[in-house]
């Protein structure tokens, strides 16, 4: 596995996307990727944002960028998405045989996916490796197969802690609302740090907005929708769907955590390993939504979230990395948050947090601006 193609890799994808023109047309919310598409043929059905989550998906399995299997093009015109290469004819066979797969011997369920095999590369290794089989065993903390442990806290018990370290129940409850500012850096900016503001209302609504000059980029979760809104890409405003829409939903909650410990109907608790430090693990299951894992240290802190969305060929990884608790009106709140996900990496650095500020129903709405299609 070649670390140095995983790093361009992310850039790669966010430039692509990043200097596009965008169509105009009306759609209606979540349309199927081929009615915006030019040349969908094999994964046909499903919602824009998991279509394009499955290209994060391939990216991230085979270790290449956009540009590993598209046409050059892309680039400079959106519609070169659409063009023919032998990686994509490939890419397109493949689908067809995992999905076959699935059917045949897993009942339908995604069991195989491009990952199962390829493990970030584009040739699969077929032999088996000796230095895995004799060398130390490493847990990745973004793998979907959960190990529970009989001897890690149970959940009940994290849960507490994390609500005593950051200022007990009964001070959270005091927090209904905030306004966050501060800066954001992530591919759509070029790495550039561009001002952000966020604001939050209990229980779990949440617009964030981080401002490129005359440009804005949004991600609304409106209590019921999620919206992601990217000027200047081939489909700027994305409804979220599936897991992407309740993961949305878990996130802002996250900002107001009294509510996690009901939020989820069954627990489970284990052990995993952040940077060589060994860290509590409390995964959070509940009906149509992804596992949740939180990871908690030493003081008990929330530190890292891993959940996944679903793809058309398997789950893929979204981690947010909490740090930097500070003292907001008595509790404690994380100023900073790195999101890193199969498409590109994301950081927040909050200045200052208001807390308790009247937020207008206006801000927590579907961002007003027309659908687009290629088409
Ligand atoms: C492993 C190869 C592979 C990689 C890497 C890949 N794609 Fe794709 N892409 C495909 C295939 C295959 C299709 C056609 C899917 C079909 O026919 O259903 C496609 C189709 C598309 C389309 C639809 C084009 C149209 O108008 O019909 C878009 C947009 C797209 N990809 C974006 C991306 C982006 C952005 C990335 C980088 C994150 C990416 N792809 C990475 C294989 C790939
Ligand atoms: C059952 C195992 C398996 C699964 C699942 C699988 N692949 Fe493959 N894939 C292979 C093998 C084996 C090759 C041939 C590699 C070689 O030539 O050594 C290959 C080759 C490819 C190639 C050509 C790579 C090159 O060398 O240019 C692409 C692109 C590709 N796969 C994409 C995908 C995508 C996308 C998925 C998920 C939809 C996927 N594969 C799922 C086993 C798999």
């Amino acid at each position: 596995m070649n670390i140095g193609a995983r790093g361009s890799a992310v850039g790669a994808i966010g430039a692509a996307f990043v200097c596009l023109v965008a169509a105009g047309a009306a759609q209606t919310s979540a349309p199927v990727a081929e009615n915006v598409y030019l040349n969908v043929q094999v994964l046909k059905g499903i919602p824009v944002d998991q279509f394009n989550d499955t290209m994060g998906m391939f990216a991230s399995a085979l270790l290449l960028d956009c540009v590993g299997c598209h046409d050059a093009k892309i680039t400079s015109d959106p519609k070169a998405f659409a063009l023919p290469t032998p990686r994509i004819q490939r890419a397109r066979q493949m689908v067809v045989m995992m999905n076959a797969l699935n059917k045949q011997y897993f009942g339908g369920q995604p069991r195989v996916t491009c990952f199962t095999c390829h493990h970030g590369e584009t040739q699969p290794e077929r032999s088996p490796s000796l230095r895995l089989q004799y060398g130390e065993l490493v847990t990745d903390p973004t793998a979907f197969r959960f190990f529970p442990d009989v001897a890690a806290p149970p959940a009940e018990k994290m849960l507490a802690r994390y609500l005593q370290a950051l200022g007990g129940v009964e001070r959270l409850s005091t927090i209904t609302s905030f306004v966050g500012t501060g800066t954001y850096l992530g591919f759509e900016t070029s790495d550039q740090e561009v001002p952000f503001e966020i604001y939050a209302r209990a229980p779990d609504q949440r617009a964030m907005i981080a401002r490129d000059g005359a440009k804005e980029f949004l991600w609304i979760y409106t209590g019921t929708s999620a919206w992601r809104y990217q000027p200047d890409t081939p489909i700027p405003l994305i409804e979220l769907t599936g897991w992407s829409l309740s993961g949305s939903r878990i996130d802002t909650m996250t900002f107001f955590p009294a509510v996690l410990p009901k939020a989820f109907t069954e627990w489970q608790v284990g052990y995993a390993d952040i940077d060589g430090t060994s860290v509590e693990v409390a995964r959070a299951l509940g009906p149509g939504q992804s596992p949740v894992n939180l990871h908690f240290d030493e003081a008990g802190l929330l530190v890292r979230l891993v959940r996944w969305v679903e793809t058309a060929a398997g789950p893929v990884p979204v981690q947010i990395d909490y740090s930097d608790y500070r003292d907001v009106a008595g509790v404690k709140m994380p100023f900073g948050l790195l999101i890193t996900w199969t498409n590109g990496q994301s950081t927040i650095t909050l200045k200052e947090i208001r807390p308790n500020v009247v937020i207008p129903d206006s801000h927590f709405a579907r961002p007003n601006v027309p659908a687009a299609s290629l088409k």
